[in-house]
C-alpha cells in the first residue's frame, strides 16, 4: 500500500481515479476495435493497414496495463468487466462492419481523435496535483497523436491511390 504515493494526490484522488478508469475502458474497447479490424479488413494496401492496425493495437494494450498499474497504485480498481467498458467509455466503440479499409481507417482515426482529447484533459485536469498520473497520460498522448498521424497518413494514400 503505497499511503505516502497516495497522500501526495491529496482530495483530487477520487477524481483522478474516475478519470484513469475511463480512460482503462477506451483502452480497452479500441483495443479490440484495432484487433478485431486488423483480421477483417479488405481492400487495396490492405497489408499496410493490417501492419499498422496490429501495431496500434498492442499499444492499446500498453496503455490499458499502465492506466490499470495507476488506479492499482492509487488504491482503486480497475473496471471488472467488459459490461463497464461500455458505461464508463469516453470514445465508445465502433464495430467494423464494413471492413473496407477506407472504413476502418476513418472509424479509428475517430478513435484516437477522441483518445487525444481524453488524454489533453486528463493533462488538464491533474497538472502537477499528480506528477505521476501526469507523466502516464503524456507518455500516453504522444502515442495517440502518432497513431492518428499514422491512421491519416494512410488514408491520404489510399484516397491518392484511388483517384488514379
Ligand atoms: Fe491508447
Ligand atoms: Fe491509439
Amino acid at each position: 500500500m503505497g499511503t505516502k504515493g497516495r497522500e501526495i494526490v491529496g482530495k483530487n484522488i477520487g477524481k483522478v481515479i474516475e478519470l484513469l478508469n475511463k480512460a482503462f475502458a477506451d483502452e480497452w474497447l479500441a483495443y479490440y476495435q484495432y484487433w478485431l479490424g486488423a483480421k477483417i479488413v479488405a481492400g487495396p494496401m490492405k497489408d499496410a493497414v493490417i501492419g499498422e492496425l496490429m501495431q496500434h493495437a498492442a499499444d492499446e494494450l500498453r496503455h490499458a496495463d499502465m492506466v490499470s498499474n495507476r488506479i492499482i497504485q492509487l488504491g482503486a480498481v480497475p473496471a471488472t468487466t467488459p459490461k463497464k467498458w461500455f458505461e464508463l467509455t469516453n470514445c465508445g466503440y465502433d464495430a467494423p462492419d464494413n471492413p473496407f479499409v477506407q472504413k476502418i481507417l476513418e472509424q479509428n482515426i475517430k478513435g484516437e481523435q477522441c483518445a487525444i482529447s481524453v488524454y489533453n484533459n486528463i493533462i488538464e485536469e491533474v497538472g502537477l496535483k499528480d506528477p505521476v498520473t501526469y507523466n502516464i497520460a503524456v507518455q500516453i498522448l504522444g502515442d495517440e497523436v502518432e497513431h492518428e498521424e499514422d491512421l491519416q497518413a494512410l488514408l491520404e494514400d489510399l484516397s491518392a491511390m484511388l483517384k488514379k
